[in-house]
């Protein structure tokens, strides 16, 4: 059968070097990584390699370093056309430049569209699978589903419900969003590399019985993550509370409601009550670090300490976040540690941007690291990718400080190439 070899810097992870230290990461300076199948049936020293698959095609990346495709836990690909939208917070944000741009996404021509437009744009960046809202129309998810098996991918998405405090032409019902949800969930979930993700937008667009509907059909489809957004502004929370009186806090309006759950997927998480931090912990969800978003429509400093007590994934949350790329959004969780006094290694940067990621999408014995029997995406980084860069690079005395530059000022330019199931892009 075809094996190809594809040699370069190799930088392996056995696990989380946040959590194990350093000696998690492996790295071979001439190393290689043998696809077979689409999955990794081997790495490590490249000539090594080489002497032992003698009829593999071969594909030699040089000094680029070879790393696990990039993995996005949290991004709106709607809002492609619209990133980069100037001078509001989050309520007027959604007011003014996203609902009307998701309205559009009812015709199933600009869907595809804007979906094949969004994958291209995220591959080209090193992103291999992403957790994706669509809009509230079904058309939305098809068109991303389709977009995204048409180019091998692993994603996740699913149909943004909505029953309030939205115009009128982007809200559901309860009813209709649990028939929705559970059509597009039988359609495509578990389909090539599909998964179907339910996904009510956050609790001050949705109705108790909307967010009730869809906690039964969670409890009836378990396996399914459940995506939605938790805590990122304060006054998004004072809302929350204003909505929701009976409810303890911001995570108890989801709880109540059956949406609380280890395959919980809960985004941006920032202004957290000690209760919230304790109920994620204890059944076990994984939140997402959204930082360029976080940083630009001014929500405030995630607290990278959760990842001791919970899974927690990287993501741009694109087109609040001001980037398709996960070396921007590596950059500024970077920079968010620093203005918590949490210094992050260019290690846990690698790690949260690939398998931190996949373990909060559950994904974790099949993307986000290179090891045996894994799914072969991956990402093939130029660490000379400008001249800025590579001059910094030249001065760098392990992995480490050579990576380190591109992660902080690196964008598309440093992907010089991506393979999707061990298929060059
Ligand atoms: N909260 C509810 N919807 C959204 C959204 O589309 N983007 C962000 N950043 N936060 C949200
Ligand atoms: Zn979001």
């Amino acid at each position: 059968m075809a094996e190809r070899l594809i040699l370069g810097q190799v930088l392996a992870f056995e696990g989380d070097p946040g959590a194990l230290g350093l000696g998690a990461a492996r790295h071979w300076t001439r190393g290689g990584v043998l696809v077979r199948d689409g999955r990794i049936a081997a790495f490590g020293d490249g000539a090594d390699l080489r002497g032992r698959h003698p009829g593999a095609e071969v594909t030699d990346h040089r000094d680029c370093l070879i790393v696990p495709g990039f993995i996005d836990a949290h991004a709106h690909y709607p809002q492609t056309g619209i990133i980069a939208s100037w001078g509001k917070r989050l309520i007027d944000w959604l007011n003014t430049y996203t609902f009307p741009e998701e309205a559009r996404f009812g015709d199933a021509h600009y869907a595809a569209e804007v979906a094949g437009r969004y994958l291209d744009l995220i591959l080209a960046n090193g992103t291999t699978s992403v957790a994706s809202f669509a809009t509230i129309h079904p058309e939305s998810v098809d068109a991303f589903f389709e977009a995204a098996r048409e180019r091998g991918m692993r994603v996740f998405a699913g149909k943004t419900c909505m029953d309030r405090n939205a115009p009128e032409d982007l809200r559901d019902t309860a009813q209709s969003a649990y028939d929705d949800s559970r059509a597009l969930l039988e359609t495509w979930h578990g389909v090539d590399r599909l998964s179907y993700v339910i996904t009510p937008r956050f609790s001050p667009t949705s109705t108790p019985e909307q967010l009730q509907a869809l906690g039964a059909l969670w409890a009836e489809h378990p396996d399914c993550l459940m995506q939605t957004h938790l805590s990122e502004q304060v006054d998004e929370i004072a809302w929350v509370k204003d909505l929701y009186p009976a409810a303890r806090d911001y995570l108890d309006t989801y709880e109540a409601h059956g949406l609380l759950g280890a395959n919980g997927l809960y985004g941006h998480a920032i202004h957290l009550e000690p209760r919230e931090v304790d109920r994620l912990a204890e059944v076990g969800a994984a939140v997402v670090h959204c930082p360029t978003s976080n940083t630009f429509i001014g929500s405030g400093l995630f607290d990278m300490g959760l990842a001791e007590r919970m899974r927690v994934g990287l993501a741009t949350d694109t087109g609040g976040g001001s980037s398709f790329s996960m070396l921007r959004s590596m950059a500024a969780a970077y920079e968010i540690g620093q203005l918590r006094g949490r210094v992050l290694h260019p290690a846990e940067l690698l790690w949260r941007a690939t398998g931190g990621s996949a373990e909060a999408l559950g994904m974790a014995d099949r993307i986000g690291r290179i090891a045996e029997g894994m799914e072969a995406d991956l990402c093939v980084l130029d660490l000379c990718s400008t001249p800025a860069i590579a001059q910094r690079a030249a001065r760098a005395e392990d992995v480490w400080e050579a990576l380190f530059p591109t992660i902080m000022m690196g964008d598309d330019r440093a992907v010089a190439q991506v393979y999707v199931a061990g298929q060059a892009v």
